[in-house]
């Protein structure tokens, strides 16, 4: 054992929550396992971290995070396979995003070692709540936020760095249709769309409201100055096929690094499909439709995976896309979810084992 987890303080909870939650029938991220890590930041270090029983925090009001906004998250998640394994995919890239993510906004970067040796042990107390079965999941959810009292504009000097856990299902359960933004936008360059910063999300809800009113279910994010590129869909990123040819946008400022996404990237050119990496425009998406071209649409992220997108509305006008069989979006998703599930080879070395 090294010298984090040695030191790592644990406080085991009196009793378990799980018999509690129905495991059939999970909303998404509404139930929590038994207990949290956590650390906080003072005097220029984080301190020693904890695992503790899931729990209230106590915070006073002025906390800066309530006032300007200084907090990021990821997405992950822990899957078991069917000898009783539990396995993570590609943590590095959360690691890696969670402190690009944290720089962007003024706040430290977390060591490494706390983070691996925190959510492995915190995954080995909670092991239970990872249930088998391709499609369950233990949702994981770490964050950062200000946690410095007063209302001074200005970086906050203390931080809680927590991961709380979550078992799951799928996210998004039905069909999505998109509106395809034409006023709203999510990013800016030179802003922080690439980060998992909690306003990237806030900012979002009003415009998907409106979206939903129309009977959508998510907007897909266009370019902030022309609105003639497509970005990000809803909380995900996004892919199109035309005729068989897989087409994704560039990341850079305003889009967000998926790891859904580049694993999709590489899985698709291994198995020969021609893939895009550019801008797309969206009258290439009305054009694929009315050619007959558009075969496929879909978003990915860790909590969807890879969701199909059935149609579209833009300007007045809604779109439907055809229903195929043997779609990218399943082929991809199952190759995704066979190496997620330690079902397949894992050509890429993207697995990183828990237990
Ligand atoms: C994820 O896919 O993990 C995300 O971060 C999306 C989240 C808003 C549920």
């Amino acid at each position: 054992m090294d010298t984090v987890a040695k030191n790592l303080i644990i406080e085991k909870a009196e009793a378990s929550k799980i018999s509690k939650v129905n495991f059939d029938h999970l909303p998404f991220g509404a139930y929590f396992t038994d207990h949290m890590f956590i650390c906080d930041y003072r005097n220029g270090a984080w301190e020693t971290p904890k695992i503790i029983p899931y729990q209230p925090l106590q915070m006073e009001p002025s906390s800066r995070v309530f006032h300007y906004g200084q907090a990021v998250f990821e997405g992950m998640k822990a899957y078991r396979d069917d000898e009783g394994g539990v396995w993570l995919f590609r943590p590095d890239e959360n690691y890696r995003r969670i402190n690009k993510s944290s720089v962007r906004l003024a706040m430290p970067e977390f060591p490494e070692e706390y983070f691996f040796d925190g959510l492995k042990k915190l995954l080995q107390i909670d092991e239970k709540w990872i249930k088998p079965g391709v499609g369950n999941s233990l949702y994981i959810r770490p964050f950062v936020i200000a946690s410095q009292a007063g209302i001074i504009a200005s970086p906050s000097e203390e931080y809680k760095f927590i991961i709380i856990c979550s078992p799951a299902q799928s996210y998004y359960g039905g069909d999505v249709r998109v509106k395809i933004a034409e006023k709203y936008s999510r990013a800016a360059d030179g802003g922080f769309g690439f980060t998992k910063a909690a306003g990237n999300y806030a900012g979002q809800f009003y415009p998907t409201n409106l979206a939903k009113e129309e009977g959508f279910q998510q907007v897909v994010w266009t370019d902030a100055s022309t609105h003639e590129y497509i970005e990000e869909a809803g909380t995900m990123n996004i892919f199109i096929r035309l005729d068989d040819k897989l087409i994704t946008c560039p990341t850079g400022d305003r889009i967000l690094d998926g790891i859904t996404r580049k694993s999709i990237i590489d899985l698709a050119k291994d198995r020969g499909i021609e893939v895009e990496v550019r801008p797309i425009k969206v009258s290439e998406l009305v054009e694929g439709i009315k050619n007959h071209s558009l075969k496929e649409m879909f978003g990915s992220g860790t909590a969807a995976v890879i969701n199909p997108i059935l149609g579209f509305g833009y300007k007045e006008e809604r779109y439907e896309l055809p229903k195929i069989e043997n779609s990218y979006a399943s082929t991809l998703k199952q190759q995704l979810m066979d190496i997620q599930y330690n079902k397949t080879e894992d050509k890429f070395g993207w697995r990183y084992k828990v237990m």
